[in-house]
């Protein structure tokens, strides 16, 4: 993002003592300055959440003027809301905290936000939340396998990334319903698509175990799709997620760096580039 922008990044030392408590040391000199934190919540959310807190905590205490925090992937989002009593309200807990150690603005991408329909819901401070999926449509766009994909939301909320890859991609979409029973096991039901003889692009701003993009699949299949490809924001590919979307018949599986991983072949780092330019 820095050599985007045509700038140095700034260093910080990150280790851990030998009881495993983490180390930070901020290396740059940031008295006065507008600092830009980019930190993504990926695979060991709590570990990434916590060097976050140390890192904008420490800033603030060395004299930053102003802190603008950049979360690609926002773990805890989805336990927005006590499904069953007792449950921490962990999305709350999370923004709290971001907020406590005196961040002045944060941006996410494609955070989730079900039930939560609104950044300003959650945060105090100003907040916006990006979307990757006109970069995603246009990496399909380019690949160019796929011919007027029909574009599929497997869900109600998957409606706003549906229409932004139908717009890019100059195509029709439709979405799915969803009743999650557990955290690995979903229901799809169509609404109105009719896949036959279409090439499809299923979009979806996180697959964690895969079943979302299994179901959603099965029933493409049964209606007759051509070729089905997946696109999505957060690639976090939970166990053998990939190998079992890969084995339910789907060509292509693309995600973006939010979750750096095997198919992480679309970079945020313009995306982010382009609102540094425009936050400081
Ligand atoms: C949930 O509503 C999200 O938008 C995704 O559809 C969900 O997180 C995917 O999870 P999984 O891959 O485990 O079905």
């Amino acid at each position: 993002m820095a050599s985007e922008l045509g700038l140095t990044p700034g260093k910080a030392e990150i280790k851990r003592f030998p009881d495993g408590e983490k180390y930070l040391r901020v290396l740059s000199d940031v008295k006065d300055q507008h600092v830009a934190v980019i930190q993504s919540m990926h695979h060991t959310p709590d570990e990434f959440l916590f060097e976050f807190l140390l890192i904008v905590d420490t800033l603030k205490d060395l004299g930053a003027k102003k802190v603008t925090s950049f979360i690609p992937y926002f773990a805890y989002a989805r336990q927005d809301e006590r499904f069953k009593q007792g449950e921490a309200l962990s999305f709350k807990t999370v923004s709290k905290l971001i907020e406590a150690v005196g961040t002045d603005e944060i941006y996410t991408i494609d955070m989730h936000q079900h039930r939560v329909l609104k950044s300003a819901d959650v945060f105090r401070i100003p907040s916006h939340n990006l979307s990757a999926m006109p970069l995603l449509a246009d990496y399909v766009r380019k690949e160019g396998r796929l011919q007027k994909p029909l574009v599929i939301g497997p869900d109600a909320e998957a409606e706003q990334w549906a229409k932004l890859a139908s717009d890019t991609l100059g195509t029709d979409y439709d979405v799915f319903t969803k009743k999650r029973f557990s955290a690995d096991r979903v229901e799809v039901s169509p609404r109105r698509a009719n896949a036959k003889g279409r090439d499809i692009l299923i979009v979806d701003d996180i697959i964690s175990t895969g079943g979302t993009i299994i179901e959603a699949s099965r029933i493409l299949h049964s209606q007759g799709a051509n070729q089905i490809e997946v696109a999505c924001t957060h690639p976090i590919l939970a166990t053998d997620a990939l190998d079992r979307i890969r084995g339910a018949g789907v060509l292509n599986v693309i995600g973006t760096d939010t979750v750096p991983g095997p198919i992480s072949y679309v970079s945020v780092a313009p995306l982010i580039a382009e609102h540094i330019k425009k936050a400081v």
